[in-house]
């Protein structure tokens, strides 16, 4: 790592807890769509969704097939911890590493990962779409454990706060209750079962759908609107 590196290392390890409020407006928008990408990038780019399973998928997970084994979070977690987060159990087990450690690193390093032939994304997604991606993993990660406590899964939020964000910003598409769409599981329960991806889709928004992005404030504002959904109804 070089010197540029360690200085970069270091402003972003003291900027995790606020958000990314010390990034221009277009690296807020890159980072927010990068997040949308690492979640489902197919979906984002409208290429057609992967049939086969990826070649980097373990044998030893047998549970997960198809197109969710090319999405990013699915091998790297959603709090980009890999084996030593919340993927260390259960159906998206794999034993891969996460990607903590490049917080900070240089696009390129992120950019000649995917492109390699582990990854095999060349030639899939637009060079934008590589720096997008790029951008949310060397500046966009959060510090997971500051909003969520990892053992209980409950957020670090305020309840009362979360609930006037929840009811101006996100009830006229999800309804008071968070049952709505229907196509969908409820709010409440999705929060408490999985809250490293709400937070993420809270920050970067929903792939391919109009619902917005809420990684431009602080960090906290996601935290209490996560704190509101773990009181929704869960069925
Ligand atoms: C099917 C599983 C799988 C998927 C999907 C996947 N990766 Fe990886 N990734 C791996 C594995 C395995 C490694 C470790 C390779 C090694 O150790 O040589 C890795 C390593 C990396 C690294 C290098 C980590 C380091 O410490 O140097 C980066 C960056 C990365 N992946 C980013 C991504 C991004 C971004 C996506 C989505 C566009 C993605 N990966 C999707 C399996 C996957
Ligand atoms: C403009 C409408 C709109 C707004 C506003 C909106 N959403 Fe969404 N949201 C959607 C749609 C549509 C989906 C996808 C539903 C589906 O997959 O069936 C979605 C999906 C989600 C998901 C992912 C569910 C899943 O299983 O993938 C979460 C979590 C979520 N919204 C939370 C929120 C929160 C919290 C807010 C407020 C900060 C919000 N949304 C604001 C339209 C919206």
């Amino acid at each position: 790592m070089n010197k540029k590196n360690i200085i970069l290392l270091l402003a972003a390890v003291s900027f995790t807890g606020f958000s990314q409020m010390s990034y221009s407006a277009e690296e807020v928008s890159s980072i927010a769509r990068g997040g949308q990408l690492y979640d489902k990038w197919f979906k984002v780019t409208g290429a057609k969704k992967p049939e086969n399973t990826h070649s980097a998928w373990p044998g030893s997970n047998t549970r997960k097939k198809g197109n969710a084994t090319h999405r990013c979070k699915s091998c790297h977690g959603w709090d980009l911890m890999g084996k030593d987060g919340a993927y260390a159990a259960g159906s998206y087990k794999t034993g891969i590493k996460g990607l903590k450690n490049l917080m900070g690193a240089s696009n390129s390093k992120v950019i000649s990962a995917m492109k390699d032939s582990t990854h095999g994304y060349s030639g899939k997604m637009s060079e934008e779409d590589f720096t997008d991606l790029a951008n949310f993993v060397t500046k966009g990660q959060i510090d997971m454990d500051t909003v969520i406590d990892r053992k209980s899964k409950m957020a670090r939020g305020d309840i009362a706060q979360g609930e006037r964000y929840y009811n101006t910003v996100c009830a006229k598409c999800h309804a008071k209750t968070g049952k709505e769409p229907k196509d969908m599981a409820p709010l409440g329960k999705l929060s408490n079962d999985n809250p490293w991806e709400i937070i993420q889709k809270i920050q970067n928004g929903q792939p391919d759908e109009k619902m917005p992005a809420m990684r431009a404030f602080d960090l906290q504002v996601s935290a209490d609107i996560l704190a509101y959904l773990q009181t929704l109804p869960k069925e």
